[in-house]
């Protein structure tokens, strides 16, 4: 089958090359998928430039943890889908519902499990899940780690109210599905970016305060100006080390920061010590399981969400949509159709 893979040692996107591997059998709890859409993360970048999780990859490996396809052949034992379903790969194998379980989790597209940038993937029937009917492959295929993240976050664990007030840092994948969840659960949101246009796309969205992050550096202070004072309930931290300290100073008493991202490195962060007299939580989360995956799906399903698809590349131009992905332009989400 035709597939691209992170080749050993990678350590710029160059790393990423055309590839055959043997088309995979399916055992007895396994499925069999015909992959139609895949979808790239910041992580996807990382992993190609070998600064992920200790290093570059030890083994070349299919890249992408996000992709969804039709079930093409079903294993003798299995019992969660029929052949032409539309299933997307949940982002760990083996996590069920309830707390993360003792790790190291095994996650899709780094060693030493392949990703979904083939022809075909095969899954254990645990782990995977049935996408909402309305969406389309492309659509779906970017739900298994920046929406789950997002949404357990937000909604799962987070338990966003109407009325409430979140904010999202740039415009990138995890933080326009933050948005989307946000606005579903009747809360207000405020977005930051680099850039104008973008924030411009964010109010089209439903966004209903914006703050370029380049012209406020000291962007925490106009989210209290935004607030009268308050600051926000829940804070989506994709920043890391050079951001975490501005969304303690945004977070309003009670609320939630999020540590999700390392955009910005992972280095000394600054004092956390501004939780203490907010009695505000800071929790770190590592996307979800398959049970927030399958709540967030019926979510989804019921409002009839899409996801913000920025833009399209053929399977030929995988390389550009990496390319692509790291120039930072996109608003929301970069896909490759196979
Ligand atoms: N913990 C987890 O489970 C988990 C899951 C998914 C992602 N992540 C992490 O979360 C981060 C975002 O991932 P993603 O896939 O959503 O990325 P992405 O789609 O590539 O988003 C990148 C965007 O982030 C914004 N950004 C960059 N630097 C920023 C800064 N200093 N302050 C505020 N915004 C900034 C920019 O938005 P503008 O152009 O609008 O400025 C940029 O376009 C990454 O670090 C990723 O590794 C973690």
């Amino acid at each position: 089958m035709r597939a691209y893979e992170i080749i050993a040692g990678s350590s710029t996107l160059d790393g990423l090359r055309r590839c055959e591997r043997a088309e995979p059998k399916p055992q007895p709890t396994q499925i069999l998928v015909r992959m139609r859409a895949a979808a790239l993360n910041y992580r996807d970048l990382l992993i190609a430039r070998g600064h992920y999780m200790g290093g570059a990859v030890a083994a070349n490996t299919v890249p992408l943890s996000d992709g969804a396809g039709e079930v093409v052949a079903v294993g003798s034992a299995v019992t969660r889908f029929r052949i032409g379903e539309l299933v997307a790969g949940t982002f760990f194998r083996g996590w069920i519902d309830g707390k993360p379980p003792r790790g190291p989790l095994a996650a899709l597209g780094a060693p030493p499990v392949d990703g979904v940038l083939a022809e075909f993937a095969v899954f254990d029937q645990q782990d995977a899940v049935s996408v909402p009917a309305h969406l389309s492959a492309a659509g779906a295929a970017t739900l298994p780690c920046a929406a789950v993240t997002a949404w357990r976050s937000l909604v799962d664990i987070g338990k966003v109210a109407p009325g409430e007030t979140v904010l999202v840092l740039g415009t990138g994948g995890v933080s326009i599905f933050g948005l989307q969840f946000a606005l579903m659960a009747g809360a207000r949101v405020l977005v930051t970016s680099s850039s104008d246009e973008k924030l411009a796309r964010a109010k089209a969205q439903g966004a209903d305060g914006t703050i370029n992050y380049r012209t406020h550096p000291e962007w925490d202070r106009e989210v209290l100006r935004l607030t009268d004072g308050r600051g926000v309930d829940h804070v989506l931290d994709v920043g890391g080390a050079g951001t975490l300290a501005r969304s303690i100073g945004a977070v309003a008493v009670g609320g939630q920061v999020s540590m999700i991202g390392v955009l910005t490195g992972v280095g000394t962060a600054g004092s956390p010590y501004g939780l203490l007299a907010k009695q505000a939580t800071l929790r770190g989360v590592y996307v979800g399981s398959r049970g927030q995956f399958e709540r967030m799906n019926a979510a989804i399903a019921t409002h009839r969400m899409q996801p913000v698809i920025d833009r399209e590349f053929d399977f030929d131009d995988a390389p550009a949509a990496y390319r692509h992905l790291e120039g930072a332009g996109h608003f929301g989400k970069v896909v490759i159709r196979l």
